[in-house]
């Protein structure tokens, strides 16, 4: 029997059971990204944070139940509408917070504020009302500028109070959430805020060291945390700047050298050469359109000494490219290309070659002068880094202890096809960590280390221990961000907005970079300490103001958890997906800095050696970690979650789901570890709201999965929960028709109904511990949900086509309707734009790809819309194009050959011919004229009309497009295209499905603005 509660059966429902504001916490998670000040994330890198955004929506639905629902407790409703009518009072006295409600919400708090329009908890009429209302709200709360604001805080605290009580808790507790994933911290954050009760758990002690920042510190020390890191930091700082200002001296001038540009050098292969190349990969350095700078290289042949100008005001023309290119470095002198395994062979015998790098550049920024300027370096510049070599010689020498003063602890291997790919590192001889960084930069972070220690025993001295662990932890922090913006993987960002330092970490990995900027650790710039320290102490001021409450951290794997049976009320994780991050070798970059900063205090005993990597959850194959050691882990890792969640409790599981394949196993875990899925929400943290271009992206995003422990009251997992697959199969298209229009109606359509979808479709099936054919034989999930997105595909055509059977279609115009209806958003119409992402300077990256037209999908995925619609992909080769792991749904200029035959296909392809076209359909002038070049039938030429409704409708759309308004009058009226009704109800639902500025779009629509004139 659970202790000190009641397990109410029927349970009511949570809100996240019913509805969730999708739309609005997407966008806000995608907009949180560009939050730079005062978030959490700017504490310390960690990978794939959530955005807080969704957490704190995500855990207020998760905790709320749902007034409108039956089982919902009566006291819930009357506190509900009782701290929502305070808050609509509130917005109606307050200008700052009605200006941070969405539009249409403050409208409805403006209603419910006034005498008139009160919330009556008692009437069922209002329960209806109240939901939505609490939707609303945690939509606004949503909002980064809404979450430290007094009354969202209160408003939110009261109502999970009330919910917690309402749903059986003791009262004055609060409901605990757990995360045994925890990472960065956002859900135990999050959780925090909104008046829950937080337990984080990671292996990473990384991660554990900064959940304990956020979650114990911060509520423990309020803002004298910040003060007190302020207070020392400068200490540090000025501590460190004695000892180091002698290795970073001024200019003559008085100008601040900010950054030094260095080149990793190989001596040149080319016959009888030998010169010194200095690799480079751009030549840019600032590209201020009115004030550019570059490098010129300059190779004496006679000499064989390579020599660097630096241009300003350089124009994009005159800037040559740099020296290496995907790993072969071309001598500057002779021309000769060394080739990348020599290249790799030479800087692996020196250790990876940043401690004899070419300094090739000096960064700096002058008093009361704009901007960043470039000079040669100086002989003093060189002595000064010679002299940084010695001492740091000297230091090393004299240095005792356990721990050696610069990381000697071993990188990671790296390799194989899983996450070791992250780390080449070592193809470059960097074994050590200390490999990463120059002299100067190892000189100096292990001055900080050192400074840090010493601020963390002084306060201490004075008895102020809990303080002095807190200020040491984060004071270690900022040692971190120091290593990250100096080592020798940074680069120099030459973007006109940019002209900084990349930190190590702007990769998910340890890649080799040929040239690198080292940052002068006192900058007033990114890579400077007191600049840093203010982006570490932004959330702690933030935050310590919202947050009252202590939660805890703890370092423990998941699949072993600390707390007891049926102990939590929420269990709200993001787990590791697959191959997609290897945490624990990445965070070892900072793990043998923390070990340094930290060693003595408390903290230190966290850190005595590198992350442990044995239990973690990801797919390695160097580690020998395979896809089934990974699903095994997260199965024990969800059962576990299951035993330590109350029998009444919920669980909330975000899922990445790359792969379809990757997303079965997953579900099938978390049935297998006995919870019964209730809903899904595909939350797109990427975008605000835009159109994707490409349905793979829509498919792509992560889903929160709600669970709830398969278990009977007293605690037990049920196992003789056995369904009849009939009874399963029967209801499976009620619920989807249920869901799926409901869905519709609050904009969520494509890929996320389809994601919305599945959750309710999986409750079906997981309430069950097995289901059973009538033979008795077990149905396995991989067969359930070939049904599942059979009968989504079905309700979706069915909203496509307004209600009309769409079995009178041929499969070709299904397939592309329900595809075009996958990619599909909600109208918005902005096209994504290309990734900028800097290509991979190793030579092992792959290529990347251009830019295609029409719509991909996992193959995997469009065989599962194709097979749901009774239709077969390898017999639409016209339609689809299958390559590899990709389908492609094929734009109708692409079907042209297809459409009017071998003759005509003039241009369509849509790249440019070589050679004149042939004027059978139509001058070239004309086609120019049209914007495109496609087949046109004039008067002397006819073709075939399509065999199905798609074809023709694709070949009207093209006639539109190539201006002949006369051929496609006699292809619908005297061809007869236009007399079936599927034709234009074909038509209708495409202009309703192709993207709104697209071409597509625009010739449907220009056939169907023939209909009447026609006289259809
Ligand atoms: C996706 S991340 C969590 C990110 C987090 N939600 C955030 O916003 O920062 C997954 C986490 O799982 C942790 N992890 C991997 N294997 C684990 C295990 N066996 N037990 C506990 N944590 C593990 C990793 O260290 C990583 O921090
Ligand atoms: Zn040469």
């Amino acid at each position: 029997m659970v202790q000190g509660r009641t397990e109410t059966a029927p349970q009511a429902k949570r809100l996240i059971d019913v509805a969730f504001p999708l739309r609005e916490v997407s966008a806000e998670s995608a907009r949180e990204k560009s939050i730079r000040h005062g978030h959490i994330s700017t504490l310390h890198i960690w990978w794939a944070r959530r955005p807080l955004a969704a957490c704190r929506a995500v855990i207020c639905a998760a905790l709320w139940p749902d007034p409108a629902d039956e089982n919902c407790p009566q006291s819930f409703r009357d506190k509900a509408s009782e701290v929502l009518t305070w808050f609509a009072e509130r917005t109606q006295r307050d200008k700052t917070l009605a200006e941070g409600c969405a539009e249409d919400t403050f409208a409805r708090w403006t209603v419910i504020a006034k005498p008139e329009g009160r919330l009556d908890a008692g009437n069922p009429d209002h329960w209806n009302v109240l939901r939505f209302l609490l939707l609303d709200f945690i939509a606004d709360f949503a909002n980064w500028d809404n979450s430290t604001r007094s009354e969202y805080l209160t408003a939110s605290r009261e109502l999970t109070q009330a919910a917690h009580e309402a749903l059986g808790g003791i009262p004055g507790t609060k409901p605990l959430v757990v995360d045994p994933f925890a990472g960065g911290g956002a859900i135990p954050l999050e959780a925090l805020r909104v008046g829950a009760d937080a337990f984080a758990s990671d292996l990473n002690p990384v991660a554990v060291l900064l959940n304990r920042v956020a979650l114990e510190y911060v509520p423990k020390h309020g803002s004298q945390l910040a003060e007190a890191v302020r207070t020392w930091g400068r200490w540090v700082k000025e501590q460190a700047e004695k000892d180091l200002s002698e290795f970073y001296p001024r200019d003559a001038d008085g100008a601040i050298p900010i950054a030094y540009i260095w080149a990793r050098t190989i001596s040149c292969e080319g016959p009888g050469c030998g010169a010194e190349v200095p690799l480079i990969k751009s030549l840019w350095l600032g590209r201020k359109p009115h004030n550019s700078w570059a490098l010129r290289v300059i190779g004496n042949r006679e000499t064989r000494r390579v020599e660097f100008e630096i241009v300003r005001g350089a124009e994009p023309k005159e800037v040559g490219i740099g020296t290496v290119r995907r790993g072969s470095a071309t001598c500057p002198c002779c021309g000769f290309t060394t080739p990348v395994k020599k290249v790799r062979n030479q800087l692996a015998s020196r250790q990876g070659g940043a401690n004899d790098a070419r300094l090739v550049c000096v960064v700096t920024t002058r008093h009361g002068e704009k901007g960043r300027f470039y000079r040669r370096p100086t002989e003093q510049d060189l002595q000064t880094v010679a002299r940084a070599q010695q001492v740091l010689e000297q230091r090393r020498k004299s240095h005792e202890g356990a721990i050696a003063l610069t990381p000697d602890e071993p990188t990671p291997l790296g390799g194989g096809s899983g996450a070791g790919r992250a780390f080449s590192q070592r193809n470059y001889g960097m074994e050590r960590f200390e490999n990463l960084f120059t002299a100067r930069q190892l000189l100096c972070l292990a001055t900080l280390a050192e400074k840090v220690r010493s601020a963390g025993d002084q306060l201490r001295a004075s008895g102020e221990t809990e303080l002095a662990d807190a200020v040491q932890a984060v004071l270690a922090l900022n040692v971190d961000k120091l290593a990250d913006y100096g080592s020798s993987l940074t680069s120099w960002s030459s973007p006109a907005s940019q002209e900084t330092v990349r930190g190590t970490f702007s990769r998910q990995a340890l890649s080799i970079t040929w040239d690198f900027a080292e940052a002068y650790p006192f900058a007033d710039s990114s890579g400077g300490w007191l600049h840093n320290l203010e982006y570490l102490i932004g959330p702690l001021e933030n935050e310590a103001r919202s947050l009252q409450v202590r939660g805890s951290a703890t370092n423990a794997s998941a699949t072993e958890h600390p707390l007891p049976d049926d102990a939590v009320d929420a269990l709200i994780t993001d787990p590791p997906y697959y191959d997609a991050i290897p945490y624990a070798d990445l965070s070892d970059f900072f793990v043998v800095w923390l070990k340094r900063s930290l060693c003595k205090s408390a903290l230190g005993a966290s850190f005595t050696s590198l992350a442990p990597k044995a239990e973690e959850c990801v797919v390695d194959e160097v580690k020998g970690h395979d896809h089934a050691f990974f699903e095994a882990c997260m199965r024990r890792a969800l059962e576990e979650g299951r035993r330590i969640t109350r029998p009444g409790g919920i669980g909330i599981v975000v899922f990445a789901h790359k792969s379809t394949a990757g997303w079965e196993a997953q579900l099938q875990a978390l049935i297998d570890a006995g919870w019964v899925l209730t809903g899904s929400w595909p939350i797109d943290t990427e975008r605000e709201g835009r159109m994707r271009a490409n349905a793979s992206a829509a498919l792509a995003s992560s889903v929160h999965l709600v669970c709830r422990p398969r278990e009977d009251p007293n605690g037990n997992v049920r196992a003789d929960a056995i369904g009849d697959w009939r009874d399963v199969l029967a209801e499976l298209p009620r619920r989807i028709h249920e869901w799926m229009p409901r869905l519709a109606r609050e904009g969520i359509v494509g890929a996320d109904a389809i994601f919305a979808c599945l959750g309710p479709a999986l409750e079906i099936f997981s309430r069950y511990s097995r289901v059973e054919k009538p033979s008795g034989e077990q149905v396995n999930l991989c067969e359930y949900l070939e049904h599942v997105w059979a009968a989504v595909a079905r309700e979706a055509l069915s909203m496509i086509f307004s209600g009309a059977d769409a079995t009178g279609f041929e499969a070709d115009a299904r397939l592309t309707a329900m595809w075009l209806w996958t990619a599909s958003t909600n109208g918005n119409s902005i096209e994504v734009a290309e990734d900028e992402a800097e290509d991979d300077e190793d030579e092992e990256a792959p290529g990347k790809s251009g830019k295609v037209a029409g719509h991909l999908l996992e193959y995997d995925a469009a065989r599962k819309i194709a097979q749901g619609l009774g239709a077969n992909l390898a017999q639409l080769p016209t339609v689809v194009e299958v390559k590899g792991e990709k389908a492609r749904l094929l734009p109708a200029m692409e079907r042209a050959r297809h459409l009017f035959g071998r003759d005509g296909t003039a241009g369509t392809d849509g790249r440019r011919q070589k050679e004149p076209q042939l004027n059978l359909f139509g001058t070239k002038e004309e086609q120019k004229e049209a914007g495109v070049a496609v087949p046109v039938a004039d008067e002397r030429i006819t073709f075939a009309v399509g065999n199905t409704v798609l074809d023709r409708v694709h070949q009207s759309m093209l006639l539109f497009a190539s201006g002949r308004g006369e051929a496609m009058r006699r292809f619908l009226i005297e061809e007869g295209a236009g007399n079936d009704q599927r034709f234009w109800r074909l038509a209708q639902a495409l202009s309703a499905l192709y993207p709104p500025q697209s071409d597509e779009k625009r010739w449907v629509d220009g056939v169907l603005a023939r209909k009447k004139g026609l006289g259809f």
